[in-house]
C-alpha cells in the first residue's frame, strides 16, 4: 500500500505509576497477557465465561457462538436477560441510595438522582410507551437534548423490548425525516428545545419539520419533554404531548421484559462512504458485554470513581459510555447539557473539581480547542481528583496527548486513547492502563478477545512501519450485527470478499510499531471526521447537488488544527462560475442549503467554484488531485490521463 506509510516517530513511553498499577483492576503485563493468552487458546470459553459473570440472565445461554450464518454472527443465543434490569435493577439491594447521574445544565443548576430515583423513572415512562401498545421490537426514535431524560427513554426502551434510535439533537428536520422513516418509529421522543453555551436550540419544530416532509405516518405520537424556558412549542393535537403529562399516574413499576441476547436493542445511524446514513443494528448481550467490559478493563471502574463521559447521547460514545456502560456497573456519572467553552474555557476543569470527577473522557477536537483558548486554565482548578483520562473519536496528535498528561491529568493520569466505531459497539483497541505503558499518539494494543491485525489487500499481515487496512480477524460480542433494512449492503460494507467474507475491515489504516502498538493513520474511504464525527462526502455531495443552482459537485476533507478535517467543497455552478461578492453570497446560501439538508455539522468550511471538474476520460472525478488542491499542495502527481487538465489551474486560483 503505497502512500500510507506512516512518517510518525513518537519515542516517548509512559508506564503507569506503582501506585495506579497496583490499585489497577487488571495489574500488570503479565495479567494482561493472561488474558489474551485465554482468548487466543480458547475463544469461546473465553467469552462465554466472561458472559456469564458480568451479565445477570433470566435464562442462562448454553452455546456461546454461532457462525453457521458468517457474517451474521449470532452470540449467546438461547439466552434470555433485560438489559435495563441489568444497568439498574440488579443494583437495587445495595445501591438503591447511590447516586447514578448528576446532571449539570448549561447555566449550572444540579440535579441529582440515586438509582432508585432513576429507576422509578425509567419505569414510569416504559409503562406510558406499554400503555400505547409499543412492545417488543417497535422502533422509537430519539430526538433529545443531553439531559437526565434521554437516558430513561433510552432506558425504558430496553426496559420493555423497544429498538430506540437516537439522532443527534444537530441534525437537521431532512436527516431525522429520513431516519424516522428508515426506521418506520411508531414515536419520537423530544423536547420542546435544547440550551446549549447561553442559546436555545430549536427541537420539537424540527421534529415538526421532519414529520411535515411526508412518508412519517408511522409516527403516531411525539412526547415533548419540558426544558423550561418556553411553553409555546407548536402543537399537533392528539399526536404530541408533554412528557410530564404522558407519565402522569403511570405507576412507578415496570417488569422488565425478557429478551433474547439476540435482540436489537437499538439502532444508530452512521456515514458510510456511498448512498444514505447506514442503520447500525446491535443486539442486547454481546453490546451489554462490550460496555461492561470495558468499562472496568479500559476505565479500570472502581466503585468509588465519579465517571464523566462528555460525548453526546447522538453519538455511540454517548450510547455506550453515558446511556449504558456506566449504569450497568453501578456507576455514579455526571451528563453536561452544554458546551466546554461556555461560560468560559474552564468549564470542564471547573465541573470536574466541582464534582470530584476521577475519570474523565472526551474527544481530542475538545482538547485542542481548550488549548487553543488558554493552555494554562486548567491550572486555576484543583483537578486532584482525576485519576484516569480518556480520548476518542479521531487520532490524538503528541502535543495535545502530552497536554493533556500534563496540565490535566498532572502527570500521574494514565491516558486512554481508545480505537472503535459505531459497528464495533465498545472499545477495541486501548490500554489496560495498569498494564500497558502508553505512548503519545498511539492507541496502543487491542483488549483482551479483540483480534485486530494490519493486513494488505491480500489479507497478509503487514510488517511493522509498514501501513495496511485495519482489520478484525474473528467476531466479538459487541460488533454490530447487521445494517437495518439493508444486509447486503452490512456484508458488502465490512466483510468483503478479499478477506473470503472473514474478517471485519474497520475502514481504516493503521501501522504496529515494533512493540505492536497500533498507530491509527486515517479513513481509507470517503468518510470525513470533522470534530470527531463521521461525515460522508458523497451525502454532503448529494446535499449540495440538491439545490437548484448547483450541477456538480465533490467534498473532500483538509487537515484543520482544531477539528482534525475541515470539509471542502469544490461546485459547479449550472450558471456562470461566480467571482466577488456574488460567489460570497452563493456560498453563503449554499452553506445554510448543507445545513438544512444535513445539519450544521456538515456545512463546508469552504466552497470553491470552477467551469469544471477534474475528471478522467472515464468521467472519474479524481479526488487525489481536489485533496492536494485543497491543502494548497503543488501538484506532482501524473495528470496526463485527465479530460481537462486546465481545471486544475482555475480550482487553486480561487484561493
Ligand atoms: C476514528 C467513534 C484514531 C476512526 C467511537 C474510526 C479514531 C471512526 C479513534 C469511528 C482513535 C475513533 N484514534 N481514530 N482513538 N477513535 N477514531 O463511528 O477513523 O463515530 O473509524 O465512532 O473514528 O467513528 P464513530
Amino acid at each position: 500500500m503505497s502512500g500510507i506509510d506512516s512518517i510518525l516517530t513518537e519515542t516517548r513511553v509512559f508506564p503507569p505509576s506503582d501506585e495506579f498499577r497496583i490499585n489497577a483492576n487488571i495489574s500488570g503485563m503479565d495479567a494482561y497477557n493472561t488474558l489474551c493468552e485465554q482468548a487466543a487458546s480458547d475463544y469461546e470459553g473465553f467469552w462465554g465465561k466472561q458472559a456469564k459473570e458480568n451479565i445477570t440472565w433470566f435464562k442462562p445461554f448454553t452455546k456461546v457462538l454461532n457462525e453457521s450464518n458468517a457474517p451474521f454472527y449470532k452470540w449467546f443465543e438461547d439466552g434470555e436477560l433485560n438489559v435495563s434490569y441489568n444497568c439498574i435493577d440488579r443494583h437495587l439491594p445495595l445501591l438503591a441510595n447511590k447516586l447514578a447521574i448528576i446532571f449539570e445544565s448549561d447555566n449550572g443548576t444540579v440535579t441529582r438522582i440515586t438509582y432508585m430515583e432513576l429507576y422509578r423513572r425509567v419505569c414510569q415512562f416504559a409503562n406510558g410507551l406499554k400503555s400505547m401498545g409499543i412492545t417488543r421490537g417497535d422502533r422509537v426514535v430519539i430526538y433529545m437534548p443531553m439531559s437526565i431524560e434521554a437516558v430513561v427513554a433510552m432506558q425504558a426502551c430496553a426496559r420493555i423490548g423497544a429498538i430506540h434510535s437516537v439522532v443527534f439533537g444537530g441534525f437537521s428536520g431532512k436527516s431525522l425525516q429520513e431516519r424516522i422513516i428508515d426506521a418506520k418509529a411508531r414515536v419520537v421522543v423530544t423536547a420542546n428545545e435544547g440550551v446549549r453555551g447561553g442559546k436555545l436550540v430549536p427541537l420539537k419544530s424540527v421534529v415538526d419539520e421532519a414529520l411535515d416532509g411526508g412518508g412519517c405516518e408511522c409516527v403516531e405520537r411525539v412526547i415533548v419533554f419540558k426544558r423550561a424556558v418556553h411553553e409555546d412549542a407548536p402543537w399537533t393535537i392528539g399526536r404530541d404531548v408533554w412528557w410530564h403529562d404522558f407519565i402522569k399516574g403511570k405507576p412507578e413499576h415496570c417488569e422488565p421484559t425478557p429478551v433474547n441476547a439476540e435482540d436489537p436493542l437499538f439502532i444508530l445511524y452512521t456515514s458510510g462512504s456511498t448512498g444514505k446514513p447506514k442503520g447500525v443494528q446491535h443486539s442486547s448481550a454481546g453490546y451489554l458485554l462490550g460496555a461492561i467490559n470495558t468499562m472496568r478493563w479500559t476505565f479500570d471502574y472502581k466503585p468509588s470513581d465519579i465517571f464523566w463521559c462528555t460525548a453526546d447521547v447522538g453519538w455511540i460514545t454517548g450510547h455506550t459510555y453515558v446511556g449504558y456502560g456506566p449504569l450497568a456497573v453501578g456507576a455514579t456519572q455526571v451528563i453536561f447539557e452544554g458546551v466546554p467553552t461556555y461560560p468560559d474555557a474552564g468549564r470542564f476543569w471547573k465541573m470536574i473539581e466541582q464534582h470530584r470527577v476521577s475519570v474523565f473522557y472526551t474527544a481530542p477536537t475538545a482538547i485542542r480547542s481548550l488549548i487553543k483558548l488558554g493552555a494554562d486554565i486548567p491550572e486555576q482548578y484543583d483537578l486532584s481528583s482525576l485519576r484516569l483520562l480518556g480520548t476518542v473519536g479521531e487520532p490524538i496528535n503528541p502535543e495535545a496527548w502530552m497536554w493533556y498528561y500534563e496540565k490535566v491529568g498532572g502527570g500521574r493520569c494514565p491516558i486512554a486513547d481508545t480505537w472503535w466505531q459505531t459497528e464495533t459497539g465498545s472499545h477495541m483497541l486501548a490500554p489496560m492502563p495498569g498494564a500497558v505503558p502508553t505512548k503519545p499518539g498511539s492507541c496502543t494494543l487491542p483488549l483482551p478477545g479483540i483480534m485486530a491485525d494490519i493486513v494488505d489487500e491480500a489479507g497478509f499481515p503487514v510488517e511493522a512501519g509498514k501501513g495496511g487496512f485495519l482489520v478484525i480477524k474473528r467476531p466479538f460480542p459487541s460488533q454490530v450485527r447487521t445494517l437495518w433494512n439493508d444486509p447486503e449492503r452490512f456484508k458488502k460494507s465490512y466483510f468483503p470478499e478479499e478477506y473470503n467474507n472473514k474478517y471485519y475491515l474497520a475502514g481504516d489504516s493503521a501501522h504496529r510499531d515494533e512493540q505492536g502498538y497500533f498507530w491509527i493513520m486515517g479513513r481509507i474511504d470517503d468518510v470525513l471526521n470533522v470534530s470527531g464525527h463521521r461525515l460522508g462526502t458523497m451525502e454532503i455531495e448529494s446535499a449540495l447537488v440538491a439545490n437548484p443552482l448547483v450541477a456538480e459537485a465533490a467534498v473532500v476533507g483538509k487537515p484543520h488544527e482544531i477539528k482534525g478535517e475541515s470539509v471542502v467543497a469544490f461546485v459547479v455552478l449550472k450558471g456562470p462560475r461566480p467571482s466577488g461578492e456574488e460567489a460570497k453570497k452563493i456560498t453563503a446560501n449554499l452553506r445554510e442549503w448543507v445545513g438544512s439538508e444535513i445539519g450544521a455539522l456538515a456545512k463546508p468550511d469552504e466552497i470553491r467554484y470552477g467551469d469544471n471538474l477534474p475528471k478522467t476520460r472515464s468521467g472519474k472525478i479524481m479526488r487525489r488531485l481536489l485533496r492536494a488542491v485543497a491543502k494548497g499542495e503543488e501538484i506532482t502527481q501524473d495528470i496526463s490521463t485527465l479530460e481537462n487538465p486546465t481545471i486544475l489551474k482555475q480550482l487553486q486560483e480561487t484561493l
